[in-house]
């Protein structure tokens, strides 16, 4: 155990990548769509349910755990992987993101962020020292560097002033992160996260910074704030060619099924978003053919069909659509947990069909056809 941590390619399909990272809980093929547990848990689901999907690999939050049970809880326990009872890989986020959408109430100097519980409103300091001692408590496999994620349609000067404390953070994250125990006796991979908005010459410089810092594994922040689709795309694409072949790059947030698609398709490898399981407990669904609402009259004596034909689920292996109509609009819980099954389900499985794609040099044409499918109303 230790120093594990190592990425390899498998195959390509234009700047697509397919490759795989080993963690001390397991291997992690690439590209992967990871589940969101922000509060220890996948809403609405048992480890045992999202490991069904296929997940390799799940999210937690800093900012969460450390308020709520704190992070000196999930270190008793022996780390998160044992308190949640997960036997695969997990990433902490660092809290960057989380602090900064609680504008008015936080306060940002060089030294840290002050900021309000949104439980209790109590005051807490979140420094880039601080936030590795969290996530060493925690134990996540990959860490995050703790960073400061402005909207990407604030000001050139304000974007700026975020790239130039990121990386002065990102130094100081990789200086805690070395001088802290292994708690647990397994590494944690700590990534940098680049930041500078839709700006090129911002994204290049800091790419070009934490690049020389030597991370594990880089991800691309401050994306899915407020820009337009088209510059998501134009970003992402332009942001991973500054990033090293021989390391995994993560698009943070993002995104909707499509989105996920084309950033494959611009080199990306790893995905995180709320999506499915929020829009699950919303009633959305999504399917290879589309999105569809379960609380929509079309389905209400649909007894033949489920969620997604094409899905091999436990929801869709054993439910109509009228059946889970019929849970929804009754208010059961067993709605909210068999959509949010099948949404992550379908998540998982389509990014690994994007990968079994790259490996035989067939994702560009498929990634046409099925951006479109999906994108549509079923
Ligand atoms: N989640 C989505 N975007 C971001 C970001 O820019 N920084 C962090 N830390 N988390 C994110
Ligand atoms: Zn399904």
């Amino acid at each position: 155990m230790g120093n594990t941590f190592s990425f390899e390619l498998h195959g390509r399909s234009g700047d697509a990548r397919a490759g795989v990272f080993y963690t001390d809980h397991g291997p992690v093929e690439t590209p992967v769509f990871m589940p969101v547990g922000t509060q220890g848990c996948v809403k609405t689901l048992s480890p045992h349910d999202v490991s069904q999907t296929g997940a390799s690999i799940i999210l937690g939050n800093t900012y969460h755990l450390h308020l709520r049970p704190g992070s000196e809880v999930i270190r008793s326990a022996g780390g998160l992987h044992r308190f949640e009872n997960w036997g695969g890989a997990l990433l902490t986020d660092s809290g960057g993101f989380q602090v900064f959408s609680l504008k008015d109430i936080s306060r940002i100097t060089e030294e840290g962020v002050e900021f309000s519980s949104h439980l209790d409103g109590s005051r807490h300091f979140f420094s880039p020292e601080k936030v590795m001692e969290i996530e060493h408590n925690i134990g996540a496999d990959i860490i995050m560097a703790f960073d400061e994620c402005p909207s990407s349609t604030a000001s050139r000067e304000v974007i700026y002033a975020a790239v130039e404390r990121t990386l002065r953070w990102a130094e100081r994250s990789l200086e805690a992160h070395h001088r802290l125990p292994l708690h647990f006796g397994y590494e944690q991979a700590l990534f940098g996260i680049v930041q500078g908005g839709i700006h090129r010459d911002y994204r290049a410089y800091c790419a070009e910074k934490l690049v020389a810092m030597d991370f594990p594994g880089y991800a691309i922040g401050g994306l899915a704030v407020g820009e337009s689709t088209q510059q998501l795309y134009d970003i992402s694409r332009y942001t991973a060619s500054l990033l090293p072949v021989d390391k995994p790059r993560y698009l943070m947030g993002v995104g909707k099924p499509e989105n996920i698609l084309e950033a494959i398709g611009a080199g990306i490898d790893m995905f995180d978003c709320v999506m499915p399981t929020r829009n699950a407990r919303n009633s959305s669904v999504f399917t290879s053919q589309g999105r569809l609402n379960i609380k929509n009259s079309a389905h209400r004596l649909d007894f033949s069909t489920p969620l997604d034909p094409a899905c091999t689920c436990y929801t869709c292996t054993h439910f109509s659509r009228a059946y889970l109509r019929h849970l929804y609009k009754a208010g059961e819980i067993l709605a909210l947990r068999l959509l949010s099954l099948h949404n992550i389900h379908f998540y998982v499985n389509l990014v690994a069909e994007a990968r079994r794609r790259i490996v035989d040099n067939s994702f560009l044409e498929w990634k046409e056809e099925t951006v479109h499918a999906v994108a549509g109303k079923a």
